[in-house]
């Protein structure tokens, strides 16, 4: 079994990549931890708690950063709404909120268990894991592996330049890149691919299950905030991509490649450079994702939330 943490903003398509975790037979969810991002921290903790219950979730659910580690928090109401999860009601939750902080209870899921077992699975903005990086060094040599939403190589979405998630906390994004564990960059490249075609929305609803009628809920709220902001025929569900790829790895192609994240441009703060110069050998510990296999992708992300 995979044992993964998911830190995320829950947010549309961060409900989506909780529910793959849910409802796959080869994950085991470790604990969920949550970000501002999306909406406040406060709000997509709420909407972490009432996923959970939808899905049964017992891991512990803790709230970690609520603001970037040097900016003030940007968020998404334009795409996720108001409540960071608009167009379904959420159950009242049936579980407390873990007491620790988030970063406390990554470092002590990351410590406690055997060296190179737990994989960390960021979809939304990277001030939590920045900072259990910080708080615990130990934890960079003990994961198995970090696989991220976020960035692009040619690609933005939040500016010109760059994709939301780095763009809210771009250094974050930026210790977290250059620390020595593997970390996967799922950007934009991959996950615009991704898309909840109404295909892929009617196999959400023949799975007749409430919840595969609460994700065709969430893809009604989200086609429409895409079809708008962005013009999106069909919108991109980045985040469960980068849970996919550690469930089965065939799922996307990637590129050993070092990574960068501007920080101080006039126009590309938040930008994630990738070195693709062949004559330059530099050595090192990131990838980035550059192709999907779509049919796999949905095929998997369905028959998963069908199980549960
Ligand atoms: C990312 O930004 C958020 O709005 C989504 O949840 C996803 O993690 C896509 O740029
Ligand atoms: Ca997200």
């Amino acid at each position: 079994t995979l044992r993964i943490i998911l830190d995320c903003d829950p947010g549309h398509d961060d409900a989506v990549a909780i529910l793959l975790a849910a409802g796959n037979p080869h994950v085991e969810i470790a604990a969920i931890t949550t970000v501002g991002g999306n909406q406040t921290l406060e709000k997509v903790t709420r909407n972490a708690l009432g996923i959970a219950t939808l899905a049964g979730i017992s891991a512990p659910i803790a709230a970690g950063c609520a603001t970037p580690l040097v900016r003030d928090l940007v968020t998404s109401p334009e795409i996720h709404g108001e409540s960071g999860l608009d167009g379904v009601t959420l159950p009242e939750p049936a579980m407390e909120l873990d007491r620790r902080h988030a970063v406390d209870v990554m470092i002590d899921v990351v410590m406690s268990a055997e060296p190179g077992t737990i994989t960390l699975v960021p979809t939304g903005p990277l001030t939590n894991i920045a900072m259990a990086m910080r708080k615990q060094p130990e934890i960079i040599g003990r994961v198995r592996e970090v696989s991220l939403m976020g960035g692009g190589m040619n690609l933005g979405n939040a500016t010109t330049a760059a994709e939301f998630n780095i763009l809210v906390d771009p250094e974050a994004a930026n210790l977290v890149f250059s620390a020595p564990w593997q970390v996967t960059m799922v950007g934009l490249d991959v996950t615009h691919e991704a898309q909840a075609t109404p295909d892929v929305v009617d196999r959400f609803r023949e799975l007749g299950t409430p919840i595969g009628n609460f994700v065709v809920d969430l893809m009604a709220f989200f086609i429409e905030s895409n079809k708008l902001e962005q013009r999106f025929t069909a919108p991109p569900v980045h985040d469960p991509v980068a849970l996919a790829r550690v469930i089965d790895p065939s799922i996307v192609d990637t590129l050993n490649a070092k990574i960068v994240v501007e920080t101080e441009g006039t126009y590309t703060t938040g930008m994630t450079l990738v070195e693709r110069r062949p004559w330059i050998n530099h050595v090192s510990t990131t990838h980035v994702a550059t192709g999907l296999d779509v049919a796999k992708f949905w095929d998997l992300v369905i028959d998963s939330i069908g199980r549960l």
